[in-house]
């Protein structure tokens, strides 16, 4: 197939890249090589034969010249992460839901019917959670009196119980509660928008924790485990939020790439977009992998600060099963293995 990888020179990105041309696919890149996380602004190396376009997916002449040729398309550009704050919100909106509309605008000109989308965990905002009284229940938003207290589960909104958490499915309605949330989720409405009016399929990946291998350094944008991971290269102890039982599914990147691949070549739904989770099945707590990180970096050990961000979720853990029955995908890397790897794996940039 000839395919579009948009954000294909970033991090999860290249690793689809690796994977579709492993895979004998002919690709072609479109990034704006943003400077968050290009602060060079050079394009990294790419597989033999990989075509590279400068530009950006908000503007409909650069996709146009993008999608010449294109079978399907695997979008990928955005902008990540929590952010920094409120003032962030333009930039996030521009990219993530207008570049994602002119992208399918483009791809419906261009009669492309087959749309793989980087989805996110985030659209749940906090995981299943399970009181004893009153069954599942959505969870309460956490008051920032309670997280001063260091009272950091969240509670029954109903009865104000403790309560049990469980896995999310695709089937969990939506709650996002961040502005990158927000534009993940409108991403995927869009994106099922075109589907039905053009009849074509898109599949949205919702990639849970992914680390390894050229993962952005520490910035306000990156995700915990490059951050502990910058931290330990400074000589400094990973700073652990809240008190370390945070669960959340760290996946590898290389699993991320592969569960792309199973969706670009799987049978795509008809007219609609439907949702996956890409996750390992496996949860774990921050604060277990703060710990797994620094020993096998050889220290400094975990410090637990009791600080915490507002906008974090306190557990979010997915049930794989869907795309392992739907897509054929398991990961393969295990938590162990891919913790001691991430301890020594390049990140991007190089220091
Ligand atoms: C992360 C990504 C999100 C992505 C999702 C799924 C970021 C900022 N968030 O969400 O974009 O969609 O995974 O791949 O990239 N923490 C610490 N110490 C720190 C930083 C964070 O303990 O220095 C804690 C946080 O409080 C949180 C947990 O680590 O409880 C995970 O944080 P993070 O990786 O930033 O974000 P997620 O909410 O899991």
């Amino acid at each position: 197939m000839r395919v579009l990888v948009t954000g294909g020179a970033g991090f999860i990105g290249s690793h689809v890249v690796d994977a579709f041309v492993a895979d004998g696919h002919e690709v072609r890149v479109l990034d704006a090589l943003l400077p968050a996380v290009h602060p060079a602004g050079v394009v990294p190396e790419l597989p033999d034969g990989v075509e590279f376009l400068h530009g950006d997916v908000r503007d409909p002449a650069t996709v146009d010249r993008a999608l010449g040729g294109v079978d399907a398309v695997c979008h990928q550009a955005a902008m990540v992460g929590l952010g920094v704050d409120v003032q962030d919100m333009p930039e996030y909106a521009g990219i993530n839901v207008l570049g994602t509309a002119v992208l399918l605008a483009g791809m419906a000109r261009a009669d492309i019917g087959r749309l793989v989308l980087a989805g996110s965990m985030v659209v749940y905002g906090e995981g299943r959670y399970e009181c004893p009284v009153d069954g599942a229940v959505p969870a309460a938003a956490r008051r920032r009196e309670d997280l001063d207290a260091g009272r950091f589960e969240p509670p029954c909104p109903r009865c104000g119980r403790q309560l049990a958490w469980g896995p999310v499915t695709e089937e969990t309605p939506p709650d996002p509660r961040n502005t990158y949330a927000a534009t993940k989720l409108d991403q995927e409405h869009l994106a099922a928008a075109w589907a039905s009016s053009t009849g074509g399929g898109a599949v949205a990946l919702r990639y849970h924790n992914v680390y390894g291998p050229r993962m952005p350094r520490d910035t306000p944008y990156s995700g915990v485990a490059a951050i502990f991971r910058s931290a330990l290269e400074a000589g400094r102890a990973p700073c652990v939020f809240e008190d370390g039982g945070q669960q959340r599914d760290f996946v590898h990147v290389t699993d991320v790439a592969r569960a792309n691949l199973c969706a670009l070549t799987a049978e795509p739904p008809d007219g609609a977009l439907r949702a996956y989770n890409v996750a390992s099945g496996q949860p774990h707590t921050v604060g277990d992998m703060a710990r797994a990180l620094a020993d096998a970096f050889g220290g400094p050990g975990p410090q637990v600060t009791g600080e915490y961000r507002i906008g974090d979720v306190r557990h979010v853990v997915a049930s794989p099963a869907r795309a392992a029955d739907e897509l054929g995908f398991r990961a393969q890397v295990t938590f162990a293995d891919g913790m001691r790897a991430f301890a020594t794996d390049p990140l991007r940039p190089a220091p």
